[in-house]
Order: C-alpha cells, then sequence, then structure tokens
C-alpha cells in the first residue's frame, strides 16, 4: 500500500511515482513526504549514509528523525555527535520546538558525545546505550569523521560494516551523515555508501540564479524509491519534502 501523507495535494503523476512498499518493518523518518519516497519508510535494520554538502540540512533532518521518532513513533534514539557538545545540541533542537533534554530526562534519549577515540569502544558505547533504552534509531553526525579513524580504505569498510552488522543484530536502523561538497556531485561517492544500505542525498540545487534545497534517495535496499529529485524547504518547525507543484510555485 501507498501511503500518501499530502493527501489531495498529491496529483495523480506524483502518486505513480510513490514506489511500492515490499517489506512490511519499517522505520517512518518523520520527515514529511519523505517517507513516500521510499515506499513508506526506511526498511528496519538499514544503515542509511545521509550526505550533503554543507549547510544542506543533514543535522536537522536528523534530529527531526530522532524527535519524531520518540514522540510520534515511541521509537527511543541514541544520537551519537562527533563534533557537538550536549547543549549545543539542546539549544539547537529547541530552536526547532524539538525539547531533547526532556527525552533524555525521560530516559528516551541517550546523546554520547565523544572525543575522536578507538573505533571498537566508539561501537561497544552506541551498543550499550542502544541495549539500555531499547533503541530503535541510531544517528551519527557527522559520520564521515569516522574516515579519520582508519588509515586504509579497506579498514574503513570493514569496520563500518561491522558496526551495521551489530546495529542489524540489534534491530536498530540507522543514519550517518556524510559531507560531500556541491563540485563533487558527479564524482565517486564515498565508501560509506558502499557499505550502506540506503542513501540520502540532501544538496543545493541551482535553477536559473538560485540555489534550492534537494533531495533524492539514491538507494535504499530491500525497497523501491521515487528516483525522482524533490524540492525541500527548512523552516521553524524543521525539514519537510515539497511536492514537484509546490516547486513551481516556488522557482515562479
Ligand atoms: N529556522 C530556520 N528556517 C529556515 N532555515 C533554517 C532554519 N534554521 C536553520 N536553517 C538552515 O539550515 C541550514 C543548516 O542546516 P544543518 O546544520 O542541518 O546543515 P548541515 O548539512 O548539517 O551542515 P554542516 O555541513 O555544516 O554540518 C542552514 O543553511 C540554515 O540556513
Ligand atoms: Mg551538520
Amino acid at each position: 500500500m501507498v501511503i500518501l501523507a499530502r493527501g489531495a495535494k498529491e496529483t495523480k503523476a506524483e502518486a505513480k511515482e510513490s514506489p511500492s512498499s515490499e517489506v512490511a518493518g519499517r522505520v517512518k523518518s518523520g520527515i514529511p513526504g519523505l517517507d513516500e519516497m521510499m515506499g513508506g519508510g526506511i526498511p528496519v535494520g538499514s544503515l542509511v549514509v545521509l550526505s550533503g554538502d554543507p549547510g544542506s540540512g543533514k543535522t536537522i533532518l536528523c534530529w527531526q528523525f530522532i524527535y519524531e521518532g520518540v514522540t510520534k513513533y515511541n521509537e527511543n534514539a541514541v544520537f551519537v555527535s562527533l563534533e557537538e557538545t550536549e547543549e549545543t545540541i539542546y539549544d539547537g533542537a529547541l530552536g526547532f520546538g524539538w525539547d531533547f533534554r526532556k527525552l533524555v530526562n525521560s530516559g528516551k534519549l541517550k546523546i554520547i558525545t565523544i572525543e575522536l577515540y578507538d573505533f571498537e569502544r566508539l561501537k561497544t558505547a552506541i551498543e550499550d546505550n542502544v541495549k539500555a533504552i531499547n533503541a530503535k534509531r541510531v544517528v551519527i553526525d557527522p559520520g564521515v569523521i569516522f574516515r579519520l579513524f582508519f588509515d586504509r580504505e579497506l579498514d574503513a569498510r570493514k569496520r563500518i560494516m561491522s558496526l551495521g552488522k551489530m546495529l542489524k543484530s540489534i534491530h536498530a536502523t540507522a543514519i550517518i551523515t556524510n559531507e560531500i561538497a556541491l563540485d563533487q556531485m558527479t564524482s565517486l561517492y564515498g565508501l560509506e555508501e558502499y557499505v550502506a544500505d540506503g542513501v540520502i542525498l540532501l544538496y543545493h540545487t541551482k535553477i536559473k540564479n538560485r540555489f534550492y534545497r534537494s533531495i533524492a534517495v539514491l538507494k535504499m535496499r530491500r525497497t523501491g524509491v521515487t528516483e525522482n529529485l524533490k524540492p525541500v524547504q527548512i523552516g521553524s518547525d524543521g525539514i519537510k519534502v515539497l511536492s514537484k507543484s509546490e516547486m513551481f510555485t516556488e522557482v515562479g
């Protein structure tokens, strides 16, 4: 069954683009319009890489994935931040009305902020925290920093694969962010994408003399995906995927 959150706003042509669902267990991203691009949500246990250029909204999407997951779908979450402090995360998320401190205090969210250290210890910390609150969602932001753990690409792939396996074994669905430069959009993607079950791309597209935020689902194992790029909007309540007709109104 195809779920159309935008209801009447969805045109017939766009509804046809929505891929069919092949697996039953889905984790809803909670981003309006995104789940319809991948058959109703992310297949449970997937390791998804969220790639994007600077300022494209990767962190906001991750916060929303966590907040909606906990508050709307009753799925606890673990947020691993390799860059920000707990305080800056609380402040940033609260700017969108997402009270992470409250979620942490009620035992529904665990935030791990760590310095760059041993990868195996990081993996163990994630596993322990996920098990402690029976988390269903894990976010690692920015995940690209993983590369700094390893000298050799083969090592990196092996270790990230082992992280993915561990998360699957405890039925956690994970998003790892990855920074890519605008001018590298057409070049080969990083190693995480090869190892990952899914890749979501968030970036700026140039139309006429302006940049527009766009989203695409490049790959999602075990499900069909919408191949078209869609416009996205960031506002005071977070990120949402717009329909094509809304984009045309925007581009004018
Ligand atoms: N309330 C808001 N309304 C509209 N846009 C906003 C709002 N708050 C933040 N933004 C936009 O969101 C973008 C930042 O998003 P975010 O930090 O998630 O990006 P990112 O991809 O994680 O960036 P980085 O590569 O620096 O980590 C900024 O470009 C900013 O303009
Ligand atoms: Mg960020």
